[in-house]
């Protein structure tokens, strides 16, 4: 019925935000999945544990072909399903991830031809709102503990890497103004939360979000 998702850099704090809207959603009696990418299936599980996996070296390519490979049994196996019996889906990344990661990060391919791919790889499902929650490198690098973890192979990236990332979802936002809800980052966690249930209450309410911060409007 509607599919939400959370897009950042890695530390942005987006999947608290994920949480936190799911357990509101839960809590006013909605029936919701919350499910985080790559992962949610059994076989996106297994493909996430080789594209975090330090020791491997994973081609660009070969990188976006898997990222996608788990989108695709996801949305299959989960997404789509729990979408066609009524409830709220609430990603914690999806394609968009794929277009700043893969195709700005490491340069794998262009805008157009990644949004004829993601198509085929998420049967034209598009959100209905997406959350971009932005920080700079360094406040994310600080939420991540400072460090980059040892055991995550995407982590190892390095700042110019990010700002890459960051640049090509700002991009994304202004080419879609009407799915893309921008965030700052720095708010408190709690403040982000309240924009983020004020916007959602409004797309349930059938006003299309407008009056918080989605609608191509920022809240910085
Ligand atoms: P992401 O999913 O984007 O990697 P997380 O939601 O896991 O980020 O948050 C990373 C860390 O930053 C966590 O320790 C979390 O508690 C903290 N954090 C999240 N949002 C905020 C915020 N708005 N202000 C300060 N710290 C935050
Ligand atoms: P994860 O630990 O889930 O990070 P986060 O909490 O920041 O989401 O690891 C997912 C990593 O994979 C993260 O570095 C982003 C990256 N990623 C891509 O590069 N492309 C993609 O399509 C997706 C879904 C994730």
């Amino acid at each position: 019925m509607l599919l939400l998702t959370f897009e950042g850099i890695d530390g942005s704090g987006k999947s608290t935000q994920a949480r936190l809207l799911d357990e509101h959603l839960q809590a006013e009696g909605h029936e919701t999945l919350l499910v985080r990418e790559p992962g949610g299936t059994e076989l996106s599980e297994q493909v996430r544990s080789i594209l975090l996996e330090p020791s491997l070296n994973v081609q660009p390519f070969a990188e976006l072909l898997l990222f996608s490979a788990a989108r695709a049994q996801l949305v299959a196996e989960r997404i789509r399903p729990a979408l066609d019996e009524g409830h709220i889906v609430i990603c914690d990344r999806f394609y968009d991830s794929t277009t700043a990661y893969q195709g700005a990060g490491r340069g794998v391919a262009d805008p157009t031809w990644l949004r004829a791919f993601h198509r085929r790889v998420t049967d034209a499902l598009v959100p209905d709102r997406t959350y971009l929650v932005e920080v700079d490198a360094e406040t994310a690098r600080e939420r991540r503990g400072g460090e980059a973890s040892a055991d995550d192979r995407m982590e190892a990236a390095g700042a110019d890497f990010y700002e890459r990332v960051s640049a090509a979802y700002a991009e994304l936002a202004e080419d879609e103004p009407d799915r893309f809800c921008r965030l700052d980052g720095r708010r408190s966690i709690d403040a982000l939360h309240q924009s983020v249930r004020a916007d959602v209450a409004a797309i349930l309410d059938g006003r299309g979000g407008t009056g918080v911060s989605g609608t191509g409007s920022s809240d910085q």
